[in-house]
């Protein structure tokens, strides 16, 4: 893929996938949620009943597995064994273990090998034809695609992020505890709450979603 990346991380809460995806939409760039690789590595490896906790059979698991990306920002989809699990990985029994799989090294590597493929347009059914991708995650701006076009670390203030989540459902103290606590087991092994060199900080707490889009679009804009 020769067009432009843009690569957008954060934690939980920021805005991130929204505003990433309208982003895609409106540049008619791919959209690429890495976050659903490891979502898709953790319902695989429970679906064949293997330990999450035994890390050398996550890592070998997540390494044959057999899934399609539909990288249409409209529609974005992922198929397992030719299903679409798309709302499945969404799932609270994958949400509450995916972290495991996330903070497993070696399934990292493997999966992020298929993430750099996959923002270089290697993978099959690209949607940009070329055009470009938007790739969110926790490590896309500095371990996936350090040298995207453009960087942007999505931030927000804590009790903003718990509440935007809340208002899609569950009560504060759940909601609180599991977006925290996500991000504090995800943080032992990947840094993505302060920017690193070269990475543009969108503080996203006083921001309407149309604003923050705004902010990614003009960076993008600049690059051009
Ligand atoms: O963004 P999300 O909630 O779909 O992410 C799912 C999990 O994967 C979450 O525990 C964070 C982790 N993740 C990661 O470690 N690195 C990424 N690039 C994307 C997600």
């Amino acid at each position: 893929m020769t067009g432009i990346v843009i690569a957008v991380d954060g934690p939980a809460g920021t805005g991130k996938s929204t505003v990433s995806r309208e982003v895609a939409r409106r540049l008619k760039l791919a959209y690429f949620d890495t976050g659903a690789t490891y979502r898709v590595g953790t319902l695989w490896c429970l679906r064949e009943g293997v330990d999450l906790s035994n890390q050398d059979d996550v890592a070998a698991m997540v390494a044959t597995m057999n899934v399609e990306l539909i990288l249409n920002p409209d529609n974005p989809s992922i198929l397992l064994e030719g299903e679409d699990v798309s709302r499945l990985i969404r799932s609270d029994t994958v949400a509450l273990q995916v972290s495991k799989v996330a903070t497993n090294l070696e399934a990292r590597r493997i999966l992020g090998d298929w993430q750099r493929a996959v923002i270089a347009g290697e993978q099959e059914g690209g949607y940009s034809e070329g055009r470009g991708v938007v790739a969110e995650g926790r490590d896309i701006t500095t371990i996936i695609a350090p040298e995207a076009d453009v960087r942007v670390l999505m931030t927000a203030d804590e009790d903003v992020r718990v509440a935007r989540r809340a208002g899609e459902g569950a009560d504060a103290a759940t909601v609180r505890e599991a977006v925290l606590g996500r991000d504090r087991q995800d943080s032992t092994v990947v840094s993505f709450h302060t920017a690193a060199d070269g990475v543009v900080t969108v503080d996203t707490t006083d921001l309407t979603i149309e604003q923050a889009v705004q902010a990614v679009m003009s960076l993008a804009k600049r690059d051009a």
